[in-house]
This record gives structure tokens, sequence and C-alpha cells, in this order.
């Protein structure tokens, strides 16, 4: 079991604060299933260059794979980052580095605000003219903001993959959404969004024990199956 979105690695943003915290969410997450953690921390264009993001990310992988006890449950930990969307951003030189390990999936992170034609065309030309693939990250969150839903419409027909939050098939508001969205037949991969051990836990189980219920074993086959699909690819 894949988790596609993790705060995890420590020190580098406003998810795990330290190595111990990292710990206790490894430990969460080999309790869930977990088997492959991508690692995506937060990457603000406005806020850090992105030569000192990924010299902070390479040091804090290097803490998590000094981890021996703790992660040797562990099949992989890839990098990739949480790039918060900016205008432009499909022109930016460094996404290939902000993409999965060895791979061109991009995990990126829309605003929580109407959304424009201009970010239509963004998202367009980082899948035509970048060549990347998009996951677009917990993708519930975003609904309640498009008051005019073309572009949101005329974004989910691109060939893009969307990652919902397991933590929002437990929630009231989002889980009914989070199901119709699946059943629609949108590219789904599920994440954790874990940030601490005790807040926002590692927490995939709960939220695929829902799909499994209300959909069927075989939806959640697919979704695991288009994860090792991706993920494989990458290797
Ligand atoms: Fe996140």
């Amino acid at each position: 079991m894949i988790d596609f979105h993790t705060h995890i690695l420590p020190g580098i943003d406003d998810g795990s604060r330290d190595i111990d915290q990292t710990k206790e969410l490894l430990r969460q997450a080999h309790a869930q299933g977990v088997t492959r953690i991508l690692a995506t921390p937060h990457f603000y264009a406005d806020r850090v260059s992105a030569g000192h993001f990924l010299e902070k990310r390479k040091e804090s992988l290097l803490k998590v794979c000094g981890l021996s006890e703790e992660t040797e449950w562990l099949q992989e930990i890839r990098t990739a980052a949480e790039v918060y969307y900016f205008p432009n951003v499909g022109k930016a030189d460094v996404l290939p580095e902000l993409c999965m390990e060895g791979s061109n999936l991009l995990l990126l992170e829309m605003p929580f605000v109407q959304w424009t034609k201009g970010m239509y065309r963004d998202i367009e030309y980082i899948l035509e003219r970048r060549k990347l693939k998009v996951m677009l990250a917990h993708v519930e969150r975003y609904y309640e903001f498009q008051k005019d839903k073309s572009i949101w419409n005329a974004v989910f027909e691109l060939p893009l993959y969307a990652q919902i939050n397991a933590g929002s098939f437990q929630r009231r508001g989002k889980r009914s959404f989070a199901l119709k969205f699946i059943k629609a037949g949108h590219q789904v991969l599920l994440g954790s969004d874990c940030h601490n051990p005790e807040i926002r836990p590692s927490n995939l189980q709960a939220g695929r024990e829902v799909i499994g219920k209300k959909l069927g074993e075989a939806v959640l086959e697919e979704i695991d199956a288009r994860g090792r699909l991706l993920w494989e690819d990458a290797e």
C-alpha cells in the first residue's frame, strides 16, 4: 500500500517537527499497512529557493535513512514535493526536480479560491508542454470554493491524477463528495497527508475501509493498481 502524500520528513515544513515525530508517524504507517511512502514536503516558490529546498529535503531524508529498526518494514521511501500553485508554475525550471524521484509525477496543490482560466492553462501547460504527470493534492478541499464549476470541470477533463486524503472519508462534509468523485471515474490516488502523530496522523486504513464498504473492494484494488503502476513505472 502506497501513501502518496505525507509530511513525514522531519524539520522541513509544518509536518513532522523532528525525528521523534517521524518515528511515530512511521510506526503509525506500518500499523496501517503502508509499504511505500512518498515524502512530499511543501514547496512554496515565493518563500524559499528551489536550491535551498532540495538541499534541506536531502538532509532531512538522510535522517530517515539513518533509522534502521523503525524502517525495516518499509519497502521504499521516495521524495517529491507538494508544490503550491503560482502563476506560470508550468514554466518553472525546477519542476522536474520536484517530481517523484525517478519519475515525472508532480504533486500540485491548488489555491483554496475560485479557480481561474489562467490556473487551468498552467495545469494544461505542465501536462502538454512539460510532459509531466500531474497529481492534484487533496482535490476534495477545493470544491467548496468553485461557485462557477466550469474551470473545475475542465480541469478534471484533463488527463491527470486526483489525490484524496484518506481522512476525508471519515469526515461528514467531505465523505459523500469523495465517494461520488471516485464513482465518477477519476484517476484517484490516496494519501494520508500526515503532518504529525496527534492531530494529522498516518491514517490510510479507516478511509480505505469506507471506500471498500461503500464502493466495493474492486474499486480499492483499482486505486491500488493505479498507484503501483505509477510507482513501478518510475523504477
Ligand atoms: Fe499536504
